[in-house]
């Protein structure tokens, strides 16, 4: 990237830099010219035409560089434009295949069966035999050490990537069949990256779900429990979020990007350490407002700290891309295992939890 912005730069600012000091020297050459000339009594040239004609010169100047600027700003431009063409270029790895499947209703089945996998095709799989069922409505806690490939996990249900060995299902459907309408109905993500439009909290909100009512927008953000920070902001819900507008924190963004998903209503939801960047304080408020949209739905949480696990229908432990155990909190701490080590090594962490 540095060199693409270096060329864009430097293209064209070489002439510039030779035409600007040429032209910048030009009236010593000719005030010296004539000056010599006047001397020698050459031409009979008085000193007002020799500064009227230097100034002249200098007038063009102006014109003439800006001229040279365009010519500049259109190169920085084509270097850009390439860069950008060579990035629509790319080939697209996810696509809707031909004739997809449709599902009006999804119930919110997911499966991992015999998923692998890799990044580089070459290198070590990320993922490799995992064997995971999710059932409808029901939640699973994935838990590992970082690097173990637990977002990777979560990112192939919504297809962010395809599995490169075995399938993922949705309600029975391998999720390479589904159309992308229904994919993108069924399956939330909420993580530690949220996207905000720069536009009004309402119309952020309204982007799930453009039809809701004003009710049902402020239903949302209670559940997500920021209604209360946005009612007290001088616009409201008209206030604008972002660069020029309000600055919402971390936290409070993350409650506005759950708001939203609660107003789309996906009946599957991954949660990828939505809570892991926060302090103690905003993380309870967001864990408050993350339980209320779990409800009833089949989640996927995926959690760095391990308070937030225990409740879980089914926990795994993930390591270096392997299932490492699973079973519920109690099982595990039976077994004495892996996870049992984990919430040991929490407690110490955290001794009053
Ligand atoms: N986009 C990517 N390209 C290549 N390797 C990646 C990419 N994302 C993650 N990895 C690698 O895959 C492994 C698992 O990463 P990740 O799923 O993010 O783990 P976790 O969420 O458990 O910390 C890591 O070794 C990581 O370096
Ligand atoms: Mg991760």
């Amino acid at each position: 990237i540095r060199d693409w912005v270096g060329r864009s730069n430097w293209g064209g600012r070489w002439g510039w830099a030779v035409i600007t000091s040429d032209w910048a020297a030009m009236p010593v050459v000719i005030y010296w010219t004539a000056g010599i000339a006047l001397q020698l009594g050459g031409p009979d040239v008085s000193l007002g035409t020799i500064v009227a004609f230097v100034s002249l010169q200098q007038g063009l100047f102006r014109p003439a560089v800006s001229l040279l600027s365009t010519g500049v700003q259109i190169q920085t431009s084509l270097a850009l434009f390439q860069r950008i063409f060579e990035y629509l270029d790319l080939p697209v790895d996810i696509t809707e295949r031909e004739d997809p499947v449709r599902l009006d209703h999804v119930k919110g089945e997911v499966r991992f069966e015999g998923v692998e996998f890799r990044y580089d095709d070459r290198g070590r799989p990320v993922l490799d035999g995992i064997d995971i069922t999710v059932p409808a409505g029901s939640s699973l806690a994935v838990v590992g050490p970082t690097g173990a490939g637990k977002s990777t996990l979560g990112h192939l249900v919504p297809r962010l990537y395809d599995v490169t060995g075995g399938r993922v299902t949705l309600d029975g459907v391998d999720v390479r069949d589904l159309d992308f309408d229904t994919l993108a109905r069924a399956v939330g993500v909420v993580s530690q990256e949220t996207y905000l439009f720069h536009a009004s909290v309402a119309e952020n909100l309204r982007f799930a779900k453009p039809d809701a009512t004003d009710a049902e927008l402020e239903e949302a953000a209670r559940a997500a429990q920021i209604h209360d920070h946005i009612a007290a902001l001088p616009d409201g819900y008209d206030t604008v979020v972002g660069e020029r507008g309000h600055r919402f924190s971390g936290g409070e963004k993350q409650r506005l990007a759950i708001a939203r998903t609660i107003l789309r209503d996906p009946p599957v939801l991954v949660l990828d350490e939505a809570t892991s960047a926060l302090d103690t304080r905003t993380e309870a408020a967001v864990q408050e407002a993350i339980d209320a949209l779990s409800a009833d739905r089949t989640t996927i949480t995926i959690a760095h700290r391990l308070s937030t696990v225990r409740d879980a229908d089914r926990i795994v432990v993930l390591d270096s891309g392997r299932l490492a155990e699973q079973g519920t909190h109690e099982e595990l701490l039976e077994r004495d295992g892996r996870y049992a080590a984990l919430v040991r090594r929490d407690a110490r962490l955290e001794p009053t939890k």
